[in-house]
């Protein structure tokens, strides 16, 4: 594959969003996955119906909301000092263990991460993991004020790097980012971290992968 460049999604690609989930735990015990589970369910619906409504609001507003309404839902009662602190956890995500050797082989093309989180969480959540040296671009749909899978952010990735849409490989765990990649016309990698079935919208990826260790050897 001639690959100039790679994208990387952030959230469930690289950072493990439910790496809040001890902290969940510690408030709410035995509540934790749930809680986590709901939270990211919601941020997602979030950021498509607002694009959709053309209401955007950033991607931290988006989480702070979502929280609320996973803890309401679930009927679990969080002030405001629970919820900041389980905000902010998702400052904190864990890289998946395989992804820092991972990106260290890949690393003779150009590395970005394409996401949806604002400037300031993705700056963060990389110097957290000690990342910072390893992507030459963090681009945030911010800019846009729209999120993915809106083709003129995938648009925006090549605007920022100066390449080619088929210059680039598109790497993501979520299979919706997945489908909108592909339809942009990227190549599109997925990784199929825990055996799901790829979504029904009649694109597929090019590569599929179960993590980030195994997209060295295919390239
Ligand atoms: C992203 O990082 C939300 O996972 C999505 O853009």
């Amino acid at each position: 594959m001639n690959v100039k460049a790679i994208f990387f999604d952030a959230y469930g690609t690289l950072f493990d969003v439910h790496s809040v989930l001890e902290t969940c735990e510690q408030y709410f015990p035995d509540r934790g996955m749930q809680i986590s589970e709901a939270w990211r369910q919601k941020q997602l619906e979030y950021t498509w119906l607002r694009s959709m409504m053309d209401k955007y609001e950033d991607f931290w507003k988006v989480t702070e909301d979502a929280l609320a309404y996973a803890l309401k839902a679930l009927g679990l009662d969080a002030g405001k000092e629970v919820r900041s602190a389980l905000m902010r956890e998702y400052l904190h995500l864990n890289p998946y263990p395989e992804v820092q050797k991972a990106l260290e082989k890949l690393n003779s093309r150009k590395l970005a991460i394409l996401s949806n989180g604002t400037q300031a969480m993705l700056d963060l959540l990389v110097e957290n993991a000690r990342l910072t040296q390893v992507f030459s671009d963090v681009i945030s749909v911010d800019e846009l004020k729209i999120y993915k899978p809106y083709m003129g952010v995938y648009e925006l990735g090549i605007d920022k790097l100066f390449i080619d849409k088929n210059e680039a490989l598109f790497v993501t765990s979520n299979p919706w980012d997945a489908a909108g990649a592909k339809t942009f016309g990227f190549r599109v990698c997925w990784i199929n971290r825990f055996n799901k079935p790829f979504d029904e919208l009649g694109v597929h990826p090019d590569v599929v992968i179960r993590n980030l260790e195994e997209l060295a050897d295919k390239l």
